[in-house]
């Protein structure tokens, strides 16, 4: 089954709604950069490749909405600023996944490269580029996803954490695109799926995921992924990231930093799929890596059900750092950067 996690349809942005899979499936829709905004904030699009994407959608749409409204104003000056508040709202949306401000920066080139033509003719540059963000987003996760193959062992047992999967992406997916690549290639593979507290991405969406693609997994709380080591049943760990630091530390999912320090007790590799547009070389080191704290009420309960004590404080940081020396491995589209530090990831770019 092929997952269109966002797609263009009758002039909009269409995105799935990943807050109520996997019960039902739906597709919403989007006019303006302000609604895109809401929608990654509000978790409907989630993942940094899917993010970014999303936002680049939302400049373009912005420009589309700017365009029609001068049609009856005439003044110019009104679609300069109003692409301005656009790409401010954007920017605003999550802190943490840098490709949101990747795709936001790769927009403004576009934007730039053609700012004394036409509204109109600018909106359909910005158009052409968000859909060339899409494409190429899922040509690179097949690129990462055969080098990322190569990796695992047919057999292969392997752990991962949150969604990093078609629905964190255009398509395809990261971790889950190595999974995806892995059994193209005639690999027998299994994955087991850290539920992902609090938001569930692994129990919700991992594990929809590969339950539509037929690959064999096994979901568990994030809290036996300890267990399942010392057992023996995890042969290597895959993940996604939302930003890589200049000397390899890897933000991800809350939780990531827990399973690479019980990996490496285990001796077992720890790999992370990362295209290059997640790696922020403005980022000295993992500790600069804004972290995104998100609502108590994801702690606190479920929906409307609380089974937290009331009057109890809470903490809701959405991500972790792991640092670069528990990383066996960075999986990009230009192959996989063993035991990544500064000098090595400056050599990927140059
Ligand atoms: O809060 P989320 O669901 O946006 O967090 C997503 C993750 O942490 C993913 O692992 C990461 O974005 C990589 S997705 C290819």
């Amino acid at each position: 089954m092929k997952i269109e996690t966002l797609r263009w349809f009758n002039n909009r942005l269409e995105m799935i709604d990943q807050r109520i899979l996997p019960a039902s499936f739906e597709y919403l829709s989007y006019d303006s950069a302000a609604s895109v905004a809401g929608g990654i904030r509000s978790m409907v699009v989630r993942g940094a490749p899917a993010i970014g994407v999303a936002a680049a959608y939302g400049v373009a749409l912005e420009a589309l909405r700017l365009s029609s409204l001068r049609q009856a104003q005439g003044e110019r000056f009104e679609f300069d600023q109003g692409m301005e508040a656009g790409f401010t709202v954007l920017a605003q949306s999550r802190p943490t996944a840098v490709n949101l401000f990747w795709a936001l920066q790769r927009m403004r080139k576009a934007w730039e490269s053609v700012v004394e033509q036409t509204p109109p003719q600018i909106a359909q540059r910005l158009l052409a580029e968000a859909h060339e963000i899409l494409a190429e987003d899922i040509r690179i996760n097949k690129a990462m996803g055969a080098h990322g193959a190569a990796l695992l062992q047919d057999g292969a047992r392997v752990l991962t954490h949150c969604n990093a999967g078609a629905l964190a992406t255009a398509g395809w997916g990261t971790a889950l695109g190595v999974f995806r690549s892995a059994v193209e290639a005639g690999k027998k593979i299994s994955v087991i799926a850290d539920e992902t507290r609090p938001f569930l991405q692994g129990a919700r969406l991992t594990a929809w995921e590969m339950v539509q693609e037929s690959i064999p997994v096994t979901l568990i709380t994030d809290n036996m992924a300890g267990y399942m080591m010392a057992q023996g049943e995890v042969d290597a760990v895959v993940v996604g990231t939302d930003r890589v630091a200049a000397n390899g530390d890897v933000a991800n999912k809350i939780g990531t930093y827990m399973v690479a320090v019980l990996a490496r007790r285990h001796n077992i590799p720890f790999y992370v799929a990362c295209p290059l547009s997640t790696i922020d070389m403005s980022i000295v080191s993992g500790k600069d890596i804004p972290i995104e704290e998100r609502s108590v009420d994801e702690v606190k309960g479920f929906r409307d059900y609380h089974w937290a004590a009331e009057g109890v404080k809470i903490r809701n940081p959405a991500f972790d750092v792991t640092p670069a020396e528990l990383v066996t491995g960075l999986i990009t589209e230009r192959g996989v950067v063993m035991q990544p530090d500064a000098e090595k990831l400056r050599r990927l770019f140059a």
